[in-house]
């Protein structure tokens, strides 16, 4: 079984995923996709750039994600990722957010002839990169089929599916149904992608879906950082141990930006807060609570108080 840690925009980038792999030594057993990387205005984002070929990726194994509305992007992207020495790279079929939507990216690619013509064409002129491809059933309904038979037709390394519509976003109804019919007709090796918070959830899913090749685990392993450590080891850390690691984790995550951005407290806290943003369950909902209310430094460090009382 491959561990995978889900990109999340905003949270798992590569400061959160270098001190992730260093804190929990987690790094050689996890590889961590970075949230998408996209064409502005024809150009690539810096900031996304910059996230993708951070010196800090060195101890994480990363995964860069590429995400497109055609063909001429999609090999665009590719192109700039290789240029900088890039061996593997993800592709996102999968993101619902209306502002990628709208335009033709993510979800709204699945069920897009020209979209899987071209991720088809692309991976077949590269074979000196090793693909992957992460996916969602389609946009209001599923129509991924499709896109299943030519994904048969090339090779890749792994095919993340999150078995969920854009429709859906991240709380509706999973679809079971659809991810068995997509692991019993894929080709290609298949990971499973969707509400797993617990290592218990994660022993379910492998139970049930034992032909799968990994567990990717997004908002889950942001709330409980050492779910990898408990899922690979086998055994649950007891909860006094975890929030212990947690907290130095997040230590280590907040004397590095405090280190280096340059806007001060408020912008430390904005770049902070939200790496607590999914861990009400595992910290509890007084300091949870507080910890979002935060409002100054002092103010969040009363709040990390609260962990456990
Ligand atoms: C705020 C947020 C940002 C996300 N950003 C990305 C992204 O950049 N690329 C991507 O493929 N998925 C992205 N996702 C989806 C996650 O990778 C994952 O598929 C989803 O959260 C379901 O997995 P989980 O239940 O383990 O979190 C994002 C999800 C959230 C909530």
């Amino acid at each position: 079984m491959k561990y995978y840690f889900a990109p999340v925009q905003g949270h798992t980038d590569a400061a959160y995923r270098h001190f992730h792999a260093r804190h929990y030594g987690v790094g050689s057993d996890v590889v961590y996709t970075t949230p998408f990387i996209r064409l502005e205005k024809g150009a690539l984002r810096k900031k996304d750039f910059k996230d993708a070929m951070s010196e800090l990726n060195g101890v994480a194994n990363v995964l860069p994600q590429i995400i497109f509305k055609n063909g001429s992007e999609l090999d665009a992207l590719v192109g700039i990722l290789k240029d900088n020495g890039a061996t593997h790279i993800d592709i996102n079929m999968g993101c619902p957010f209306p502002l990628q939507t709208s335009r033709g990216r993510g979800a709204a690619t699945v069920a897009d002839p020209e979209c899987r013509e071209a991720v088809a064409r692309t991976v077949a002129d590269n074979p000196d990169i090793t693909f992957s491809l992460k996916m969602r059933l389609g946009m209001e309904e599923e129509e991924f089929m499709p896109l299943l038979e030519t994904l048969n037709t090339i090779r890749l390394d792994h095919l993340a599916v999150h078995p969920r519509t854009a429709r859906d976003q991240y709380t509706g109804e999973l679809h079971p149904d659809a991810f068995r019919m997509i692991l019993e007709h894929s080709a290609n090796p298949i990971v499973y992608n969707g509400d797993i918070l617990t290592p218990a959830d994660a022993a379910e899913v492998a139970r049930r879906y034992p032909a799968i090749s990994g567990i990717m685990i997004g908002r889950g392993a942001l709330g409980r950082p050492s779910i990898f450590n408990e899922i690979i080891s086998g055994e649950e850390w007891p909860e006094e141990r975890r929030r212990r690691e947690m907290l130095a984790f997040h230590r280590e995550l907040f004397a590095h930006y405090g280190a280096t951005l340059v806007g001060g407290d408020h912008q430390v806290l904005s770049k902070i807060l939200p790496f607590w943003e999914y861990a009400e369950a595992e910290i509890g909902r007084k300091a949870w609570k507080a910890i979002r209310k935060a409002s100054n430094i002092s103010k969040f460090q009363t709040a990390l108080a609260l962990i456990g009382k």
